[in-house]
C-alpha cells in the first residue's frame, strides 16, 4: 500500500482511492447520488458508556441509572462546537447523549446562530429494535429525545442483534446475552421506511463487513450512504474503506484518536499520542497528534468525528482545515497500521462482523 504523488491516490491491494485533492472540498464528504456530510464530527458517546461495557451483568435498572451522561454538560459542549464551526453531530440511542445533542442543536437554532438545515445530525438503532416493524418506533423515540423532526443520517448500530424489547442488554436467567438472529436485511426494510417517513434524509450502517454491506446492496431498495467504522492510524481498515469508495458508500471513523479503550478506563496498549512517528510529523507540521490522526483521515478521504468533553480540544480537533500532509507523512502514517481493534464484542453472535477480513 502506498500513497502515489503524482496521481494522489491510495494504492491498496485491491483498489485505488481517488482523492484528487485538489479539486475535493475536505470539509464534506459527497457521494454521486447527492448526499452531502460535513467530515468532521463531534462524537457524543460519554464516559457513561463504561458502565455499560463493563458492568454487563448489572441488573436493568441500576444499570440505567448509572449510565445516564450529563446532558447539561453534553448540550454545552454542543453550543460551543456549534461556535467553534461544527455542523455535525454523532449520537445514538445507547449513547443516552440525544437529548443533549438536541438540546444544544434547538439553542443555536433558537439564538438565531444556525438554522436546522445547516445542520447535520446522525443518530443510530440500538441491537434490541431489529425487528421490521420496530424500527421506525426506535427512530421516533430518538427523535423525540433528541426534540427534532428528522435526522439526516440513521445507521443501524451493529449488525448483531439482541432479542426485540424494551430491555438495551437482554439477558436470560444465566447471565447470558440473548442475542437474535433476526437477518439485518429484514431491519434495512425497516430503515427505508424511515425515510419513506420522512424520519431521516439517509440511511446508512454501522460495523458491517464488506459481505455485509454487500448483501444489502444486492437487494436494497434505497442504498446506505454512509459506513461509520472503527478507523484511526493503528488500524487503517483500508479495504474496506476502498470497497465502500468504489460502492459510493461515505466513511466514517468512529475513535479517530484510538480513544475508546481510554473511555473504558485502560491504560495498557499502544496510544496514537505516544507515537514516535505520529509525534514527529506533528512537530513538522507545528499540530498536535490528534490534529495529524485526524487530517490523515480526511486527506483518505474519511470522515471523522473526534469526541472531547473540553473545550480546548474540541477547538483542536476541528483546527485541521489549514494544512495538508505531504505524500511521504501519508505514507509514513498508513505504515502506522498495526490491525490494532479496540471495539470487538460479541465474536460468537451469528452476524458478528469481525471474523471476515474486510
Ligand atoms: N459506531 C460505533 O460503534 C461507535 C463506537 C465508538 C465510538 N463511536 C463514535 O465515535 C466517537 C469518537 O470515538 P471515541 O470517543 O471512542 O474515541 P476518540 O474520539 O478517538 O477519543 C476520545 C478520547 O480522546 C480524548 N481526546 C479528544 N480530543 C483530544 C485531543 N485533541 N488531545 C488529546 N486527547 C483528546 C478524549 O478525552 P477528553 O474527553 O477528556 O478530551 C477521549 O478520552 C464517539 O464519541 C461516538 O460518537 C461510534
Amino acid at each position: 500500500m502506498c500513497y502515489d504523488i503524482n496521481t494522489h491516490c491510495i494504492h491498496t491491494e485491491r483498489l485505488i482511492i481517488n482523492l484528487k485533492m485538489a479539486d475535493v472540498d475536505i470539509a464534506w464528504t459527497t457521494t454521486e447520488s447527492g448526499f452531502k456530510m460535513p467530515t468532521v464530527a463531534l462524537g457524543t458517546l460519554m464516559e457513561n458508556i463504561k458502565a455499560l461495557i463493563k458492568k454487563p451483568t448489572v441488573a436493568l435498572g441500576t444499570l440505567m441509572e448509572n449510565i445516564e451522561p450529563d446532558n447539561a454538560q453534553v448540550a454545552q459542549l454542543v453550543r460551543d462546537a456549534i461556535d467553534l464551526g461544527y455542523r455535525h453531530f454523532d449520537t445514538a440511542q445507547i449513547y443516552r447523549s440525544e437529548p443533549g445533542v438536541g438540546k444544544g442543536i434547538r439553542d443555536k437554532i433558537e439564538s438565531g446562530d444556525v438554522k436546522r438545515e445547516d445542520i447535520f445530525v446522525t443518530t443510530k438503532l440500538w441491537r434490541n429494535a431489529h425487528g421490521t416493524d420496530d424500527v421506525v418506533p426506535s427512530l421516533r423515540s430518538s427523535l423525540q429525545e433528541l426534540g427534532l423532526d428528522y435526522v439526516d443520517l440513521f445507521l443501524i448500530h451493529w449488525p448483531t442483534a439482541f432479542q426485540s424489547g424494551p430491555n438495551q442488554f437482554p439477558k436470560d436467567e444465566v447471565g447470558k446475552f440473548q442475542y437474535a438472529s433476526i437477518d439485518y436485511l429484514d431491519t434495512w426494510k425497516g430503515m427505508e421506511s424511515c425515510v419513506d417517513l420522512g424520519l431521516t434524509k439517509y440511511i446508512g450502517l454501522s460495523n458491517y463487513n464488506s459481505k455485509q454491506i454487500q448483501r444489502i446492496l444486492d437487494t436494497c431498495r434505497i442504498k446506505p450512504v454512509n459506513l461509520q467504522i472503527e478507523v484511526h492510524p493503528y488500524l487503517s481498515n483500508s479495504k474496506l474503506v476502498a470497497f465502500c469508495k468504489s460502492h459510493d458508500i461515505t466513511v466514517m471513523a468512529y475513535s479517530p484518536l484510538g480513544g475508546f479503550k481510554w473511555r473504558n478506563g485502560e491504560t495498557e496498549g499502544p496510544s496514537i499520542f505516544n507515537d514516535s512517528t505520529i509525534q514527529a510529523i506533528a512537530r513538522k507540521y507545528e499540530k498536535s497528534p490528534a490534529q495529524i490522526a485526524l487530517r490523515f483521515q480526511l486527506q483518505r478521504g474519511v470522515a471523522v468525528c473526534p469526541k472531547s468533553s473540553k473545550k480546548h480540544r474540541i477547538a483542536e480537533n476541528i483546527n485541521v482545515f489549514d494544512f495538508t500532509l505531504g505524500p511521504e507523512d501519508m505514507n509514513r502514517l498508513l505504515a502506522c497500521d498495526r490491525n490494532y481493534r479496540l471495539n470487538a464484542e460479541f465474536p460468537d453472535h451469528p452476524f458478528y462482523p469481525f471474523h471476515e477480513n474486510f
